[in-house]
């Protein structure tokens, strides 16, 4: 097959999503209908079962190994979105063998979570944690590093050339459980003294869950398989920007107060969980500045921040779900006044 050449001119591509409810498999399915593919989800039955009363819907339990309901059919292509679970790579194999011969192609979800070390614009041979050991019995951000990677390597064994490997960073839009990029947005909206971390000359780096689904299926219909950073931007990314574009999109008055690092460190501030998208000093210009060249020369496009802003602020104002992620605003209402006196308050927007 040449390349750009499409493997589903000609019949409709047939899609199974393991998972396919919640957040970035939500999507998949959405854009799958949207595309006219036919899909088929497999999960429990128990997140947002009532999406997609049309759809065909195989039950069963990758952790109880229940995968019955996937025997003796075909698929084109196969979309795995697990995550945390703790023996992913364990539960990657069982569906991987079963579906060796159901499928062409397997595309696994993934992250940049899975390198030990990052580098400013580090490509996808950046070093990996190493997969040869025992599974890790608690779960943190190395945990769930170790668990991607290992899974990865099955799906790398299981299907060589016919996998897809796709690791994201921060993926967002709506839908998004985790409430890091719209802690922002809501907070932004809400005006006032907002607490920003650090400086606006932060490196950030994010991708629309839709933008990545998109390319994902584009992918797959022209049989480009292997393995890709899957990050954006096209440009450089700076966090007074994309705090700027909330203020812009939402038409909000707030006012940013820039906090060094070292005092949020010092008022115990969880970089990421309870400020998203601030990172320890160590992290910052590397994990956020990831080379998305391989997937740029292979598709992958963005629409504008702007867009992305906008529809998560849309969702979210009809949603209102509660987040564990973000900083409550006593907490930020604190470290304001603590240092009220030394820091000084600029609006982003040039006042006019
Ligand atoms: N968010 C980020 O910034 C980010 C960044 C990088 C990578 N990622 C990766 O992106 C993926 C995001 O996935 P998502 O949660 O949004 O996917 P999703 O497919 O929308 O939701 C998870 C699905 O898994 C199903 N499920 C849960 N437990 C199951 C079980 N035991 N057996 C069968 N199905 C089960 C759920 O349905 P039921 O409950 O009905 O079973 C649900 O449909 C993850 O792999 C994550 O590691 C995320």
């Amino acid at each position: 097959m040449g390349v750009g050449e499409n493997a589903y001119t000609d019949k409709i591509m047939k899609v199974l999503i393991l998972g396919g409810t919640k957040f970035f498999g939500r999507h998949c399915a959405e854009i799958a209908l949207k595309q006219g593919y036919q899909i088929t989800l497999f999960n429990r039955g128990q997140t947002n079962n009532s999406l997609y009363p049309n759809v065909e819907k195989l039950v069963g339990d990758r952790i109880k190994g229940d995968l019955v309901a996937l025997q003796g059919r075909k698929w084109d292509v196969v979309i795995d979105t697990a995550g945390y679970f703790p023996n992913l790579p364990d539960l990657v194999r069982e569906t991987a063998e079963l579906l060796k011969d159901a499928v062409s192609n397997y595309v696994f979800i993934s992250t940049i979570s899975v390198y030990t070390e990052f580098q400013a614009n580090g490509d996808e041979t950046l070093p990996l944690y190493p997969i040869n050991q025992e599974l890790p019995q608690e779960m943190n951000a190395q945990a769930y590093g170790t668990l991607k990677a290992m899974a990865e390597s099955v799906v790398q064994e299981v299907y060589g050339e016919r996998g897809l490997i796709v690791r994201p960073g921060l993926i967002v839009g709506p839908y998004d459980n985790t409430g890091r990029f719209t802690y922002w947005i809501r907070r932004i909206h809400q005006g006032g003294e907002v607490l920003a971390p650090e400086s606006p000359e932060l490196p950030v780096q994010y991708i629309d869950a839709r933008d990545l689904v998109q390319w994902i299926y584009q992918l797959v219909s022209t049989r480009k398989m292997g393995i890709y950073n899957a990050v954006g931007p096209k440009y450089s990314l700076k966090l007074g920007d994309f705090l700027a574009t909330c203020q812009q999109v939402t038409d909000s008055s707030a006012k940013f107060s820039w906090i060094p690092g070292e005092i949020l460190e010092s008022q115990g501030i969880e970089p990421w969980q309870e400020l998203p998208l601030w990172l320890p000093p160590q992290m910052q210009n590397t994990f956020a500045c990831l080379s998305n060249s391989k997937a740029l020369a292979n598709g992958l496009s963005f629409r504008p921040l702007a867009e992305t802003i906008h529809d998560i602020w849309q969702w979210d104002q009809v949603e209102q779900l509660e987040y564990a992620s973000g900083l409550s605003r006593d907490k930020e209402t604190a470290i304001l006044q603590l240092l009220s006196n030394s820091i000084s308050i600029s609006p982003l927007l040039p006042t006019t």
